[in-house]
């Protein structure tokens, strides 16, 4: 068997592997309860089942939507391998580097990088434009469904009929609010109920994607990335050709 002499370096800082995790579990819950309200007829899911399973999905949608707040900060100030410059698809030679790194998956000696290959900074890019979307159009959708925050009291205002207080009214009850406030603001809430259905059937193939992508990546280019994303290290055969300066 052939030997060969491995480097170890770390790469993801703690915070991006916390983020990381969480979001995998979040974004599954959320996928798993999305595809529960959006068969719910056919389940014969409705009244306090379906608004249960709503406030289901809107407490992990808040668990979800606050750990990609914080990523989109550590963007920004994280370490050399969180940072966007490091991790997206706009630096100045990002198409060289492409055009380098299919040359050399072609050849059979994929070059290998300490953070992500040029086809994994697209999958990244990919990745969170989905759930950036998905997190606003979701609040958006929790204030007009469950009058929950950040928009809730201000839909509530819109919808309460005259001499009602707002903070009364309770989700799911048509009976309580102004008809006519109600179907304007049921205008409004379409376009991102709308987006969230649709994002969240690109974003069903864009998981299987990106799953797909590193397991085959990993089988080609014996980086050890998968456990990276779990213990901060990677273990390269070659050096790597993003390493910081
Ligand atoms: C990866 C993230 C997410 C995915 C994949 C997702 C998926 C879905 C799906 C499939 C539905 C069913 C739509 C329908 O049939 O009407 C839904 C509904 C909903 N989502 Fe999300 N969601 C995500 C994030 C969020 C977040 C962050 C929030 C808010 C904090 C949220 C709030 C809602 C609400 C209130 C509904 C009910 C809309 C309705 O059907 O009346 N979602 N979501």
């Amino acid at each position: 068997m052939q030997h060969v002499e491995l480097e170890v370096y770390r790469v993801w800082d703690r915070s991006v592997r916390w983020f990381h995790w969480i979001n995998v579990l979040s974004v599954l819950a959320l996928l798993g309860t999305g595809l529960v309200i959006y068969n719910g007829k056919t389940l014969g899911i409705a009244g306090d089942a379906k608004i249960l399973l709503k406030e289901l999905h809107v407490w992990s949608g808040y668990i979800f939507a606050l750990n990609l707040g914080w990523r989109i900060v550590q963007g920004f100030s994280g370490s050399y391998f969180a940072r966007w410059r490091a991790i997206l698809p706009f630096s100045r030679n990002y198409l060289t580097e492409l055009g380098a790194y299919l040359r050399s998956l072609r050849g059979g000696e994929p070059r290998q990088y300490l953070g992500h290959n040029p086809l994994g900074r697209l999958m990244v890019l990919l990745l969170f434009l989905l759930l950036i979307t998905q997190a606003i159009t979701g609040l958006v959708l929790a204030g007009t469904d469950l009058y929950y925050p950040p928009l809730g009291n201000w839909i509530a205002q819109w919808v309460a009929p005259a001499g009602v207080d707002p903070a009364s009214l309770v989700a799911g009850n048509k009976s309580m609010v102004d008809a006519l406030a109600w179907d304007e603001m049921r205008a409004f809430r379409k376009p991102f109920i709308s987006l969230h259905v649709q994002v969240f059937f690109v974003l069903l193939g864009a998981v299987v994607l990106h799953v797909a992508g590193v397991v085959i990546a990993e089988l080609r280019e014996r980086s050890g990335f998968i456990s990276a994303m779990i213990t901060g290290d990677k273990a390269l055969t070659k050096p790597p050709v993003d390493m910081p300066e």
